[in-house]
């Protein structure tokens, strides 16, 4: 049988690269902002969505980072996160792995604990309700230095139980992974697993950074790895999992063209790419859109497609015993479909 669109919605998924401000849709910014009497310096949901036109990363870092304010509450992570969840419960999602930015909050006054709580309250709902299963990395604003990491981490280390990993990410070149180094160390020691953004505006350099210094589990983006064909080894040697996010590199011009993105490149040559939304509420479309729109640029193949899915689950952090269910479950439903994923 061939693909269809519905059969890409229906398909099962995981999401791994999927910031939780990134999904603050405007109809709900306003909503939050009313609540807390902040005036925001958009008029309206139309004069706001109309300022959603990014030139490069630090553009839209600029808005992304804007709309954070309107999350004071405890209730407000919680809801934005819940608005997410139901999102992907719609979209056959059955597990994601959410960033947060805790610096964006604790920067701005906002304590640590409250938004791990709202945001980890909404995930324990998902889990009960949704059956939609979870985990949470809080991510190193590189922009700031490293003693604020630490810091950070600090404060991650008393919510162990409730925090799955270290990540890396906001604005790239000039922010390099090797200033990051020892907090990742620490924090891999504590057993925290580690990701980083790489490779999305900075050079391959940054890759090997992340794999050598940082001591990654998965690479978030890297698509200028395929700029360096002794790092493309490396990691297709290690099967390191990329977190690609088709509709965020053409929303900030990583790529020009859809129809000239690098996934299907990645396939051939033997990486571990998988696909993402990024920061959905942003970019245009959240993970079936995302697969929907590389299929038809890409002109996927359903064993292209089963072997992205497959990807994701397998580069999951889900233990043992969900992974396997993930896997079978996508296996049923290839099987169901017809798909030739050999
Ligand atoms: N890149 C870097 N930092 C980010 C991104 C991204 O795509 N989204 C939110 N923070
Ligand atoms: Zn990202």
């Amino acid at each position: 049988m061939t693909v269809t669109p519905d059969s890409i919605c229906r398909m099962p998924k995981a999401e791994l690269h999927l910031h939780i401000e990134g999904t603050l849709e405007p109809g709900l910014c306003f909503r939050l902002a009313d609540r807390n009497g902040i005036k925001l310096a958009y008029g309206s949901v139309a004069d706001l969505k109309a300022a959603y036109r990014f030139a490069n990363l630090q553009d839209f870092l600029d808005l992304y980072y804007q709309g954070t304010h309107v999350l004071i509450e405890e209730q407000d992570f919680y809801d934005l996160t819940w608005a997410y969840l139901e999102k992907a419960r719609t979209q056959t999602i059955l597990h994601t792995e959410i960033f947060f930015d805790p610096q964006a909050h604790t920067g701005r006054g906002i304590p640590f604990e409250r938004a791990l709580g709202g945001i980890t309250r909404a995930l324990g709902d998902a889990e009960a309700k949704l059956g939609l299963t979870s985990n949470l990395i809080f991510c190193m604003l590189r922009h700031l230095d490293a003693a604020s990491a630490e810091r950070t981490l600090d404060q991650a280390l008393e919510h162990k139980d409730r925090l799955a990993g270290i990540g890396l990410d906001s604005s790239e070149v000039g922010h390099p992974p090797e200033n990051f180094k020892a907090v990742f160390e620490r924090a891999r020691k504590e057993g925290f697993r580690a990701v980083a953004h790489a490779g999305e505006e900075g050079p391959p350099e940054y890759v090997w950074g992340a794999l050598d210094l940082l001591g990654v589990s998965r690479i978030d983006h890297g698509n200028r790895a395929l700029e360096d064909a002794a790092l493309v080894d490396r990691l297709v040697r290690d099967r390191m999992p990329l977190t690609v996010c088709p509709l965020s590199n053409l929303k900030l011009s990583v790529v020009d063209d859809l129809a000239r993105h690098p996934l299907r490149e990645m396939l051939e040559r033997g990486l571990m790419a998988t696909v993402n939304s990024d920061d959905p509420a942003y970019f245009g479309g959240y993970l079936n859109e995302n697969f929907l729109a590389v299929w038809a640029a890409l002109d996927l193949s359903e064993g292209q497609l089963f072997t992205l899915v497959r990807n994701s689950f397998e580069a999951s952090f889900a233990e043992g015993a969900r992974k396997q269910t993930l896997i079978t479950r996508l296996d049923d439903f290839a099987k169901s479909e017809g798909w030739q994923t050999g």
